[in-house]
């Protein structure tokens, strides 16, 4: 199958412009695991990472923290269009195993109008865990709509769409080493379908 792309470098893609540059990205996720690692020195935080998006960021985080640790992963998607979230939010995979009296930190690429994550949080606060709390990558303030409480925030970025290390744009560019605005281009992905 052929996704029309040739042999051109995809990470000097020029359909892409680097905001957040890799070394920036590993300190602040750096320095999210050293501030994981004091507040629950003695606890063994249950890490929760919403799929697909947060798994580079996961991965990034949990080498920075000096702590046991324990994994899980969910999945979510929500209902409405491209464009437009409607806030319903489903299920489509659900964690392995119950985290009833474990200390979750809900991981998650990016906080946008907070829909999803305000579903997550009042999903697992309702299945008797110890406590729960939010770590974003990227955050764009301007579009709330609900109120969600971060406890660790990566960056604040203006309201632009990025794609680039977990983040794409119809499944393209999780792979980007860096976080990157994606410019409007007329490059198709996979053939038929226009990134704008
Ligand atoms: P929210 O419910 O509007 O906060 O949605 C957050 C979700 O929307 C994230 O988990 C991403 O999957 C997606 N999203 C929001 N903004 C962007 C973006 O700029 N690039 C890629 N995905 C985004
Ligand atoms: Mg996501």
């Amino acid at each position: 199958m052929s996704y029309g792309v040739g042999y051109q470098s995809e990470f000097q893609n020029s359909a892409v412009e680097v905001l957040i540059d890799e070394v920036t990205l590993k300190k602040k996720i750096a320095e999210i695991g050293a501030a994981i690692t004091r507040d629950y020195a003695g606890r063994v935080p249950h890490l929760v990472c919403v799929l697909k998006g947060a798994v580079v960021f996961l991965s990034e985080l949990v080498r920075t923290i000096d702590l046991p640790v324990t994994l899980d992963f969910i999945a979510v998607s929500s209902y409405g269009d491209a464009t437009q979230t409607s806030g319903e939010v489903k299920i489509v995979k659900d964690l392995d195993a119950s985290p009833a009296g474990r200390d979750v930190i809900l991981v998650e690429d990016i906080l946008d109008t907070g829909l999803t994550l305000n579903y997550l949080l009042n999903n697992i606060r309702v299945r008797e865990v110890n406590s729960v709390c939010v770590a974003v990558l990227l955050n764009k303030p301007t579009r709330r709509m609900v109120d969600v409480e971060v406890a660790y925030n990566g960056f604040d970025i203006p309201d632009a769409f990025v794609v680039g290390y977990g983040l794409d744009c119809a499944e393209r560019y999780r792979n980007l080493p860096y976080v990157a605005v994606l410019k409007k281009t007329n490059q198709t992905w996979p053939e038929g379908l226009v990134t704008k």
